[in-house]
């Protein structure tokens, strides 16, 4: 096994409570509490069944999205139900105070709105939190989507029938 996989089994190892007291605390939205493993990277954890889906969808997003649909996403080192490791980046809450963003300008390229309003579709998310700046960080000074788990009421179907039909398959049925 290699380090970096070492590095992750043994956080997965670690209970709760232990996280919560080897490492500082982010930040938390409904469904998952954030660590900061103080080496670039966070730890989120699910505080229950909600943030397993969540945690499962933005896997699922991060490893379905095409290149170019990538570059919008903070990237995912190490998925399981409980927990995603992912970048650190810097949330743009403690810049932007408005409530919404405005998608044209968030980042360079000129596609950008077009781009992430893509995304958004194709992947079913909740629109409402694309557009919040509590769900986009800075990160190599490119703002980046940090929350992209929670989704709209079309794709909370779709992903539950997906993921049951995976546990199915890996349960070899
Ligand atoms: N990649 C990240 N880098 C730095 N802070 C993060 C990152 N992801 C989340 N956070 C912090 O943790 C908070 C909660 O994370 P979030 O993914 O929004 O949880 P939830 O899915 O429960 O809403 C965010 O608002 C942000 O402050
Ligand atoms: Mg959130």
């Amino acid at each position: 096994m290699n380090e970096e996989m070492e590095y992750f089994n043994y956080l997965n190892s670690l209970k709760r409570k232990e996280i919560k007291n080897k490492f500082s605390f982010l930040g938390e939205g409904i469904s998952r509490r954030v660590y900061d493993l103080n080496n670039g990277l966070v730890l989120k954890l699910a505080k229950g069944r909600e943030g397993h889906y969540q945690n499962q969808v933005e896997h699922f997003v991060y490893t379905h999205a095409d290149l170019n649909q990538k570059k919008y996403l903070c990237p995912i080192l190490f998925f399981t139900p409980r927990m995603i490791v992912m970048k650190k980046a810097e949330p743009l809450t403690s810049k932007i105070k408005a409530k919404y963003l405005n998608l044209k300008t968030i980042r360079p390229e000129e596609s950008s709105f077009e781009d992430i309003n893509n995304l958004a579709k194709r992947f079913l998310l909740l629109y409402e939190d694309i557009v919040s700046p509590t769900s986009w960080g800075s990160l190599n000074e490119k703002n980046v989507l940090i929350d992209y788990g929670c989704t709209c009421e079309e794709g909370d179907k779709y992903y539950h029938l997906i993921f049951r039909i995976n546990r199915l398959t890996n349960l070899g049925l």
